[in-house]
């Protein structure tokens, strides 16, 4: 843990205090990834993976988690279960900051925050029956439950749609997808309030997808369980959450109600992802779309590019973009976004006011960019439109 980490410009916010009560609240969060060579394994840089991540999990909400693969998803969702030690920022979870809590004082949250894995295969140990997996938590916090441990194990497996007598077979005799399940049997153990799933369905098969997704919604209702869910697929994001923060190279750069992010991206990296997005009308296939090829790899989080992360794929990118960060500011209510030229910036309000030193230009275009006072070359890398 290093101290003399700094803190990231986006770590501010706006709008703080009238915001409703949070489960958790992150607050600049950092996490850097040493990297050591030669003999003497000296520190000769760092990826960073999380640099300066700033939200709310409000109870019973859904929080979806999207970006590109590498941007940091997994990452912030080891940190935030505190399964990685952060580098920075502070978690603070029902009030109590939790951000350095060694394995004793993290105990007791240990049954209240729980975390279902990507991969069902890998995540369950094959020589363990179904009964001894699930009941684990138990056996670790040293807790009987009403009942009995094999009475509560098999109404946990009920719950989640799995046969309650199966308990005594192995993970290899069930599919992928009764795996996930018993993975969230797992987590739902102690009853946490908080559950962190990091890509829950995309090692499943399509169509067992929309079984698991559902069965998370219906044990949300019955549990009141609060989520924050990380995929990199955005029909699976549109479907569970209540409000999406959008990742790029370690930071969030659009953080919305799912309506508004569906209907009024404001970042120009949230519209190209969502342009990317097949149209399930059949009847609209055909249409021209406005697909936005984005152009070249991600950045290395090595050497992340100065400014805007994004600027260097960024279609409307100007001189201001490359050398000034845009910090994450509310541009309309409930929207935060974290770019200097926003898209559908038309009834945004001026972020001069919501303490954005380097005020986004509203309602800019990149032609209009062309001969702006900041003397940036505009954009000539404008998006492709495929036409399909
Ligand atoms: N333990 C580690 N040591 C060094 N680098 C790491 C470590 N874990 C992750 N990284 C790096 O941090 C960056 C973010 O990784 P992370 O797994 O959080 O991304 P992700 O968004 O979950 O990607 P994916 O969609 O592929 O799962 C990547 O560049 C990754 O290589
Ligand atoms: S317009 Fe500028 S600040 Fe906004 S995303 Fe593009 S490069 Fe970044
Ligand atoms: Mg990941």
């Amino acid at each position: 843990m290093s101290d003399n980490v700094k803190i990231p410009q986006q770590a501010g916010r706006s709008g703080a205090d009238d915001r409703p009560e949070a489960l958790l609240r992150v607050e600049g969060l950092v996490k850097h990834f040493p990297i050591r060579k030669g003999l003497l394994r000296r520190q000769t840089g760092a990826v960073q993976a999380v640099d300066g991540l700033s939200f709310d999990v409000r109870p019973g909400e859904t929080l979806g988690v999207v970006g590109e693969s590498g941007c940091g998803k997994s990452t912030m969702g080891r940190l935030i279960t505190r399964l990685l030690e952060p580098t920075g920022g502070r978690i603070e979870f029902q009030g109590h900051d939790i951000t350095h809590l060694g394995v004793a004082g993290m105990r007791p949250l240990r049954r209240d925050v729980q975390m279902i894995f990507q991969d069902p295969y890998s995540s369950l140990n094959p020589r363990h029956t179904i009964g001894t997996i699930v009941s684990a938590p138990f056996r670790l916090q040293g807790i009987e439950p009403e009942g009995g441990v094999k009475k509560e194990v098999q109404r946990l497996l009920e719950l989640v749609g799995l046969n309650p007598e199966h308990f005594n077979r192995y993970p290899h005799e069930f599919s992928g997808g009764q795996r996930q399940r018993i993975g969230i049997a797992r987590a739902l153990a102690l009853k946490p309030k908080l559950v962190v799933a990091d890509e829950p369905v995309s090692a499943l098969d399509v169509s067992i997808q929309a079984q698991v997704v559902n069965l998370l919604d219906d044990l949300q209702d019955e549990l009141g369980l609060t989520y924050v869910i990380i995929a990199h697929d955005l029909s699976v994001i549109r479907h569970v959450s209540d409000r999406i923060a959008v990742m790029y190279l370690g930071k969030i750069v659009e953080l919305a109600d799912r309506k508004s992010l569906y209907e009024s991206p404001m970042h120009p990296y949230t519209k190209a992802l969502l342009s990317a997005v097949p149209v399930p009308d059949p009847r609209r296939r055909g249409a021209k779309s406005d697909r936005i090829l984005l152009k070249g790899d991600v950045p290395s989080p090595i050497a992340p590019p100065p400014g805007c992360r994004f600027h260097t794929r960024c279609w409307k990118a100007t001189e201001l973009c490359r050398t000034q960060e845009p910090p994450l500011v509310e541009l309309r209510p409930g929207q935060q976004v974290a770019c200097h030229h926003p898209e559908n910036a038309g009834d945004a309000v001026d972020p001069t006011s919501a303490g954005n030193a380097a005020a986004p230009v509203l309602g800019d275009t990149a032609e209009g960019k062309a001969g702006g006072k900041t003397g940036g070359k505009a954009a000539t890398d404008a998006p492709e439109d495929t036409g399909k």
